[in-house]
């Protein structure tokens, strides 16, 4: 299967890739589901990657970023990021990176004009909209900083559950996924939509789908061929024309 998914690598001119968190999964970063460890494992995710947690928990749910944050600090990009990134410099134009990691692995590998459709975890924005008094670098420190004029909370640059997702850049998205002749679903769940839904776009407008992951996973059944293993080790064969 590996030997049919690369010679569609091959004779595709534009390639879409939606990465999940099992992209980073090889270079030390818990996967979303097994993110809750230790201290963490009493919460569940969504109640702390949502407006309404971050409301009622401010400092627990900013802490719980920043210990995300630290722990990125201390990793580096893994053989997927980088056989992705290499594809891009070999083959100009012909790959388009879709990713729902906040890790900014990709970028950090070399990846470029990468589309980040949840966000990215080392950016912060205002909570509320900021009025005349909000200034980033002005906000006082604390878990979260805050404006010591009204108040207004520094929050983590992603989107959490039940918010948008970026507009252009997932109009981006659906614009590659509607021009590509082959989509690459790497590391995700496929649980999670409208970012899981790019990939049966994909199919629906004519393109192979491709899904690599070691588990199942929900976009299984849109997948013309399924790589089962780690990306760490089956991209690098794959991307390697
Ligand atoms: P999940 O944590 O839901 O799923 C991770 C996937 O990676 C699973 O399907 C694993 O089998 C797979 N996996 C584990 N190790 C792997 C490896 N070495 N190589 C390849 N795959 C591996 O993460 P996502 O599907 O990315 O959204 O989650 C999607 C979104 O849900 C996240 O972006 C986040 C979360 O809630 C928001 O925060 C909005």
């Amino acid at each position: 299967m590996l030997d049919i998914a690369r010679s569609w690598v091959q004779q595709s001119q534009r390639i879409a890739v939606l990465t999940g968190a099992g992209v980073s999964a090889e270079s030390g970063v818990p996967t979303f589901r097994d993110a809750q460890t230790g201290y963490w494992a009493q919460f569940r995710a969504e109640e702390m990657a949502t407006e309404e947690g971050f409301r009622n928990h401010p400092e627990r749910v900013w802490k719980w970023y920043q210990y995300r944050r630290d722990l990125l600090a201390s990793v580096q990009p893994n053989a997927a990021h980088g056989a992705l990134a290499d594809f891009e410099q070999h083959h100009p134009g012909r790959l388009t990176l879709i990713t729902q990691n906040v890790d900014g692995l990709h970028q950090r590998a070399g990846s470029s004009g990468v589309l980040c459709l949840h966000g990215d975890i080392l950016e912060n924005r205002w909570l509320d909209t900021p009025r005349a008094c909000c200034h980033i670098a002005d906000a006082v420190k604390g878990e979260p900083p805050y404006c010591d004029r009204c108040g207004n909370l520094v929050r983590p640059g992603v989107v959490w559950f039940g918010e948008a997702l970026p507009h252009d850049t997932f109009a981006a998205a659906q614009l590659a996924v509607h021009q590509c002749a082959l989509m690459l679903v790497i590391g995700t769940a496929g649980a999670v939509y409208p970012a899981a839904g790019l990939a049966r776009q994909a199919r629906s407008a004519g393109a192979r789908v491709v899904v690599l992951n070691p588990a199942p996973s929900e976009l299984d059944d849109a997948a013309h061929a399924v790589l089962r293993g780690a990306a760490g080790s089956l991209l690098p064969q794959l991307l390697a024309v």
